[in-house]
């Protein structure tokens, strides 16, 4: 390959200094229904009105433009994580604490975004919801079309959800509130001078 890596002359430390705090990589894995996109999005809120820089990358809407080529067989959904992996990295980069939220169930998959990024710079968040809660909930009706055998491949149903075995952090949202589990994130960043 004859790509040459250019190194900007702005760095990363230079960014993170600017914005005065780190960046990182929050990951919050979880079946769909668990809670994913609700907690991120409010604690996206709770950090902008602290003043910290954030961007957020969320699967139904990365699903509709840079990865709408893809499906949900394990290939295209370590496919999928593996675009998001990279994208979040260049967040990073960019000085932004990142939040995404994908089911990402495979465990190899999400092992490998981590390897994309320094040690410190994954948090990984297990959205805890018991698959009974998640389809009691069933914000989409995706559940019951699954159950009917309309959708193909489903998380929890017909396909595989591989839990975290080490997460940073794990939110119960069987028992907490969303605040409480924003509020749990936000002292996680603050005990680790994230903020
Ligand atoms: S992932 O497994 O590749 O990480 P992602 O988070 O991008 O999944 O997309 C999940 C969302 O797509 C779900 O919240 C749901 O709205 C929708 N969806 C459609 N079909 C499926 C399916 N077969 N399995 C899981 N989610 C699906």
């Amino acid at each position: 390959m004859n790509i040459i890596w250019h190194e900007s002359e702005v760095s990363k430390e230079n960014r993170r200094r600017l914005k005065q705090h780190k960046s990182a990589i929050i990951w919050f894995t979880g079946l769909s229904g668990a809670g994913k996109s609700t907690i991120s999005s409010a604690l996206e809120n709770e950090l902008f009105n602290i003043g910290i820089h954030t961007y957020r990358l969320d699967g139904d809407n990365i699903r509709h433009g840079l990865n709408k080529d893809l499906g949900f067989k394990p290939d295209d959904r370590r496919e999928n994580i593996r675009r998001i992996g990279e994208v979040a990295k260049l967040l990073v980069d960019a000085g932004l604490i990142t939040l995404t939220a994908f089911i990402s169930p495979y465990r190899e998959d999400r092992h490998q975004v981590r390897e994309l990024v320094e040690p410190d710079e994954m948090i990984e968040v297990y959205v805890k919801a018991s698959l009974e809660t998640c389809e009691e909930r069933d914000p989409k009706g995706l559940y019951q079309k699954a159950r009917l055998g309309e959708i193909k491949d489903f998380t929890g149903i017909d396909a595989p959800y591989e839990e975290p075995l080490d997460p940073e952090i794990i939110l119960d949202t069987n028992k907490l509130s969303i605040k409480e589990s924003v509020t749990i994130i936000v002292e996680y960043l603050r005990n680790n001078r994230y903020i």
